[in-house]
């Protein structure tokens, strides 16, 4: 089959690799020029992990991949490509706005045959749906990071997803050797419901300075099993991304446990993203062990700790 994916950032680069070593042409785009340069590079390393997981052995692997790639610096040479894709997949910033006004664009110039699947996190699939003016074959397909190696997806259906779309969907993932499992259409889905205020709780307790970075994820690994702990996950999704989540979730939802701390908003700010930019809950100066950092500066301590200093 072939795909068309718009967005070389984390996810776009991990369905990339997804859709290329189970055997699918690739088409792709990003409007930033400088995602384009890494996305080879990118897939490579992906590539070499997931043959890893797939328990293969082939020595080309990862060339074989690569080959299915092709990428278009010119959007209008992509929307052509495209045209006749079986999926159009979008993996560009968390912002329903911008995600409607960019399908409103897009989709309209492709055959109507092409289904369209959409990797939100937490957005609401009817206005997407409606945008690209095709809401019968419009469905979530919300894969987790890595793509290559968390097999997850939530498939997530609109008011108007056809029994057929949801099938194929189902079918294909299935065939790319994910496991697809159906979820609610609600701010969040299933898993970003229950994971997202939870995450941002551990900042906010955090920002209290009632937990360390390194306590909080040694404390959820060995007690819970959670593989990362909360912290090194938030470094993963990058910052931008957990903000972007946790205030579309917010306005969605008007649950106040999502509105996103003061902490996440200030590591933004100052450029502290995550592992991809070297700093964030970590310092990944060194990848393979990175270490939790000081973050005292950005203790403010509870409401009652505060009101105590005014006695
Ligand atoms: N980061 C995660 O762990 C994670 C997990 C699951 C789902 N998601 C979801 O996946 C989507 C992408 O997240 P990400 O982490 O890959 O973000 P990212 O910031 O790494 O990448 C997003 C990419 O979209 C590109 N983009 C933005 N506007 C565009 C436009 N108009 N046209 C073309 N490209 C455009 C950006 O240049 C960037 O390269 C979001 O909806 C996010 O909620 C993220």
């Amino acid at each position: 089959m072939k795909f068309a994916i718009l967005g070389l950032g984390i996810m776009g680069r991990g369905w990339i690799t997804q859709c290329t070593v189970t055997g699918h042409d690739v088409h792709c785009f990003d409007t930033n020029p400088d995602m384009l340069a890494g996305v080879k590079t990118g897939c490579d390393k992906l590539a070499a992990k997931a043959a890893k997981k797939l328990k293969s052995d082939d020595p080309d692997f990862v060339s074989n991949a690569a080959q299915k790639i092709t990428i278009y610096e010119d959007k209008a040479a992509f929307i052509e490509a495209a045209k006749d894709c079986d999926v159009f997949l979008e993996v560009i910033f968390e912002d329903l706005k911008l995600k409607c006004k960019v399908l409103s664009e897009y989709l309209p110039q492709l055959s109507e045959k092409v289904f369209f699947w959409s990797n939100t996190s937490s957005l609401d699939i009817n206005p997407m749906a409606e945008a690209g003016g095709r809401p019968e074959r419009s469905i979530i397909t919300h894969g987790m990071n890595p793509v290559p190696l968390v097999s997850g997806v939530e498939v997530v259906p609109g008011d108007k997803t056809s029994s057929e779309t949801i099938e194929f969907t189902r079918q294909t993932l299935l065939q790319m050797k994910k496991a697809p499992f159906m979820a609610p259409n609600i701010p969040g889905f299933w898993v970003n419901r229950l994971l997202m205020p939870q995450m941002l709780d551990a900042v906010r307790l955090l920002e209290q300075g009632k937990i360390q970075v390194e306590d909080g994820d040694i404390g959820l690994n060995t007690s819970l099993g959670h593989p990362q702990g909360t912290f090194k996950l938030h470094d993963f999704v990058t910052a931008p991304t957990m903000l972007r989540v946790a205030l579309q979730m917010y306005q969605a939802s008007n649950d106040p446990r999502l509105y996103p701390p003061l902490i996440l908003m200030r590591m933004v700010k100052n450029g502290e993203y995550g592992a991809s930019s070297g700093k964030g809950f970590y310092d990944w100066s060194d990848p393979r062990n990175p270490k939790g950092r000081d973050l005292s500066h950005y203790v403010i301590g509870s409401t009652e700790d505060i009101i105590d200093q005014l006695k």
